[in-house]
Order: structure tokens, then sequence, then C-alpha cells
């Protein structure tokens, strides 16, 4: 194809760190091949309130470094199921409003729409593609690191980074205090940025989604490390664990949303059992947004600019229908239809798990129980 081409990126989603240096890589690539590209403002709310600007080597320069997303985001808005009102409790009821993603990009001469986001997103970009006809690619980002389609995502490793540090921060306070700190971390149903950074900082008990937990076990392990005059615990809790037999702890059910179960509230749970059973002081700390923003890691910085080249690429070759990934060393894509709701949990057979439990971290369970496990 020749003569200038013009294609349109959105972030949708929670944002990550990571965001920027993609639309970067994805613009300059784009744009050093003579083409035009389109940023919609706030994921697809952008395309349905008609919100947009020009991405340009101006206003992509400097934000490599840069956390969150210029563009900004949207996690509630979804095209096949909104109304203009509909998050006011006075709002309209939802509806299909697919249609005018059509047709602003027909009237705004785009080719193609560039979809950075999680699953959610990836599952929208789809249906515009097999419902409505839509040239779509999509880049998959989350700090979870839980997409079935690539081996690791971007916004992971620095979120790592930033739990393990807050958790190396309360282990002082824990020892000064004798106390078991109880520390809640994200990720959804995977338990991927508890179990790296949760080793990485030396937990003493670390609860995944994938080993629901015995509280009586979890309780052992703190009364042991108090018999042996160790007098704290930190425990790195994901916000997905849940009891064997219980349920996750869900602080807000949304349902208008693609992904209605807000999680949330487990550490404060775990807290007050540990503090009734083992009668050691405990208190509950929940990481929280913290671990999204900020500066991008330089392993983020890297993998992000690799996606972001890899999705424009993907879009110059009119690959549609695919995703950016990352597999075994190499920056490839994989078809968007098969890549969505393929969920990438923590292996019970981990090496990690092992080599913690080898070296007495707790996972809430007998190590023996976590090999009868079947891996994910
Ligand atoms: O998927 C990324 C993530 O940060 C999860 O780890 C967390 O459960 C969720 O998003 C929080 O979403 P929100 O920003 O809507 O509170």
């Amino acid at each position: 194809m020749s003569g200038k081409r013009r294609f349109g990126i959105l972030t949708a989603g929670g944002d990550c760190p990571g965001l920027n240096a993609v639309l970067r890589a994805t613009g300059k690539t784009l744009l050093a091949h003579g083409h035009e590209l389109i940023g919609f403002e706030d994921g697809f709310l952008g395309i349905l309130e008609r919100r947009w600007r020009d991405l340009t080597t101006c206003n992509l320069s400097g934000i490599l470094t840069v956390g969150g997303t210029i563009l900004g985001s949207s996690n509630r808005d979804n095209p096949f199921l909104w109304s203009p009102t509909m998050h006011r409790g006075d709002g309209t009821a939802p509806s299909d409003h697919s249609d005018r993603v059509v047709a602003l990009l027909k009237e705004l001469g785009i080719e193609g729409l560039i979809v950075i986001g999680g699953d959610g997103s990836m599952i929208m970009a789809n249906r515009l593609i097999q419902e409505k006809g839509v040239n779509c690619i999509g880049v998959p980002k989350t700090i979870d690191n839980d997409l079935g389609a690539t081996d690791v995502t971007f916004g992971f490793d620095t979120a790592v980074q930033i739990a393990t540090e807050c958790i190396d921060r309360l282990h002082s306070t824990a020892m000064s205090h004798h106390r078991a700190m109880v520390v809640e971390i994200m990720g959804r149903y995977a338990g991927w940025l508890t179990l790296y950074s949760g080793v990485a900082s030396g937990a003493d008990v670390i609860l995944l989604p994938e080993i629901p937990y015995d509280m009586e076990k979890v309780c052992q392990a703190i009364r042991e490390r108090s018999t042996v005059g160790k007098r704290f615990s930190i425990i790195a809790v994901a916000e997905g664990a849940k009891p064997i037999g219980g349920k996750m702890t869900v602080s807000k059910v949304i349902a208008s949303s693609p992904d209605p179960l807000r999680l949330g509230g487990i550490a404060s749970r775990i807290a007050d059992e540990i503090e009734a059973t083992t009668g050691v002081e405990a208190r509950a700390t929940v990481l929280g947004h913290i671990q999204r923003g900020g500066t991008p890691s330089a392993q983020d910085r890297l993998l992000a600019t690799g996606f972001g080249h890899t999705a424009a690429e993907l879009a110059l070759a009119g690959k549609w229908g695919h995703m950016a990934s990352y597999r075994c060393g190499e920056f490839v894509s994989v078809p968007l239809k098969d890549s969505v709701k393929k969920l990438r949990l923590v292996p019970v057979d981990h090496p990690l798990i092992a080599a913690a439990q080898a070296i007495g971290t707790s996972f809430g369970v007998d190590a023996e129980a976590t090999a009868q496990l079947s891996p994910a």
C-alpha cells in the first residue's frame, strides 16, 4: 500500500506502567513511515464521545519514563453496552452503541484501530472485528501478568518492584512492634504479583488464589516462628486468595463492568483471624493502586517498546485481528480471537513455589498438599 495512511489508538482498562512507552513506539514507528496516528481519549469512551487528538513527534516525546497514559483510560465504557449517563445513579439504561465506533472511524478515514488493554478490552476489540468488521490490533497490558496469549505483560515488573519495596518497609516496622503484618497485593485471580514480590521480599507466608489456604496452617507458621524467637511475621496475600472450600473476598459488584467483581478485604480478614487465634498482634496493609503508579522499570520500558513497535508493524502489514505477544524471548503476533479470556494462572508446580517451600516459606498448606493440587 502506498500513500499516507491513518490509524487510531486507545488505552483501555486499568492503567499500568509502560502504556506511554507503547504509544511512543507505535506512534513513532508509524510516523517514521509517513503515516498518521489519532489517539482517542479515555479508551472507548473517547470514540463514543468523539474526543481525540493527533499524536505527533512532539507529543510522543518525553513520555517514555512517564507512568499512566497520556491518552487517559476507562474500564467502564463498553461500546456494546453503554449509555452517556449510565454511571450516574439516574442514568439511562445501556444499549449497543458499537455502530458509533464504525461510523467515527469511517468519518476520520481510520484504516485500523490499535487497542491497548487487558482481557476485557481484548474481548471488545474481538467483538468489533467479528460483529462489526472493524480492523483491530491488540496490545496486551496488565500488571497481573495473567494473559494466556503472551509469556509476559509490561507493567508486571514495575509492580513487582513496588510491592517488594513496600513489603521490605513493612519488615522493619513488623520487627519493631513484634507484629504479624498482612499485606494485600493486586493480581485479580492470578497470584503472579504476590508470588514474585513475596519471594523477593522474603515473606514468611504467601497466599495465592491458585493454592486455597488452611487458616490453621497459616497460624501454625506464625506460632512456629514465635517459638524459635522470631517475633514478627510477614504474610503476603493475593487479593484473590481464598480459604480451602471458601470464596474470594469481594469488596464490590459492578454489574455493568466487563469485570464485575472488585476484589478486596482479604488482608484485614486474615489479620483478624491471626490475632484471634495466635494472640500475635496483627495489622493489615492494602497496597492497592500504588502498585500501578509511577515510572516504568527499565524492563517494562523495553517490553513496552517492543510491544508498541510490533503493533505498528502489524498495522503496516494490515495484519488485522492479531495481538502483539512475547513468546520465548521474541515479539510475535497471535490471533486475537484465540487470545481472549485465556487466563494464565500460577502453576502449583512453579519452581519458585518449590524453592520458597524448601527454605521454610508457608503457602498456607502442607508442602505435600501443594504437590497434590493439579498444575494450572
Ligand atoms: O487488572 C489490574 C488490576 O490492577 C487488578 O490487579 C485489580 O484487581 C484491578 O485492576 C483493580 O481495578 P480498579 O482500578 O478498577 O480498581
